[in-house]
């Protein structure tokens, strides 16, 4: 079987591109990270990756013109390492509609807060802050929104009474680690479909 080449997008520590590393590493994953961009040189991400066979890939906004020229580059990397699915793994920049749309149902990201509650900036607090008792994480194709697009698999996990935002967001990061790879591979197989704003998961085809 043809493995899906990913492209993940990176800015900071890369815990959930481990987790997706981890996951193809033990073939629970069957896909191929055709390479990693970071937007900040020094990324723990790109320290996760080094050593694997993995191309990498430091694209730096302040040296285009503009965000335009920014992700001409972005997307000509893409493009290199014949990109079939771009992963948002805490990319901190918004990307534009032209971008987005070059890429459309093809950009995933995972966001940690059960959307439509809490998108944009610091989840977590956001959730702590209002006092739900209930949080978690929610894996998303990109639209041209902030954290609007089509839902791919959400789960829930519980805010503690005496939980802060570093205690919630350290339980929600731990099933982003299962959930990622999970919708990745849902991906990979062949089984979303997006139908306006819903996402239809298909059954697991039979391999004969
Ligand atoms: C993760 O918690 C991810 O859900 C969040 O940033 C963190 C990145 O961690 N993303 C967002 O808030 C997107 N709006 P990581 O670099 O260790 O994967």
């Amino acid at each position: 079987m043809n493995r899906t080449v990913l492209g993940v997008l990176v800015s900071g520590r890369g815990s959930n591109l481990q987790a997706i590393l981890d996951a193809i590493m033990a073939e629970r994953l069957k896909a191929k990270i055709g390479v990693v961009i970071s937007d900040t040189p020094d990324a723990l991400a790109l320290r996760r990756v080094a050593g694997f066979d993995i191309a990498t890939a430091v694209i730096e906004r302040r040296r285009f013109a503009d965000k335009r020229a920014f992700e001409q580059a972005i997307a000509r990397e893409l493009g290199l390492h014949h990109v079939e699915l771009l992963v948002l793994a805490g990319f901190t920049r918004i990307l534009s509609g032209e971008f987005i749309s070059q890429f459309a149902g093809r950009i995933m990201n995972i966001h940690p807060a059960l959307l439509p509650a809490f998108p944009g900036l610091d989840a977590q607090a956001q959730a702590v802050d209002y006092g739900v008792r209930v949080s978690g994480c929610t894996v998303h194709f990109v639209d041209e929104g902030v954290d609007t697009g089509p839902i791919i698999l959400q789960e829930a996990v519980p805010v503690l009474a005496d939980d802060d935002e570093h205690a919630l967001a350290e339980r929600i990061l731990h099933v982003e680690h299962k959930l990622y790879p999970r919708a990745i591979g849902l991906y990979c197989e062949g089984r979303l479909r997006i139908e306006g704003r819903k996402v239809i998961i298909g059954e697991k085809r039979q391999v004969l």
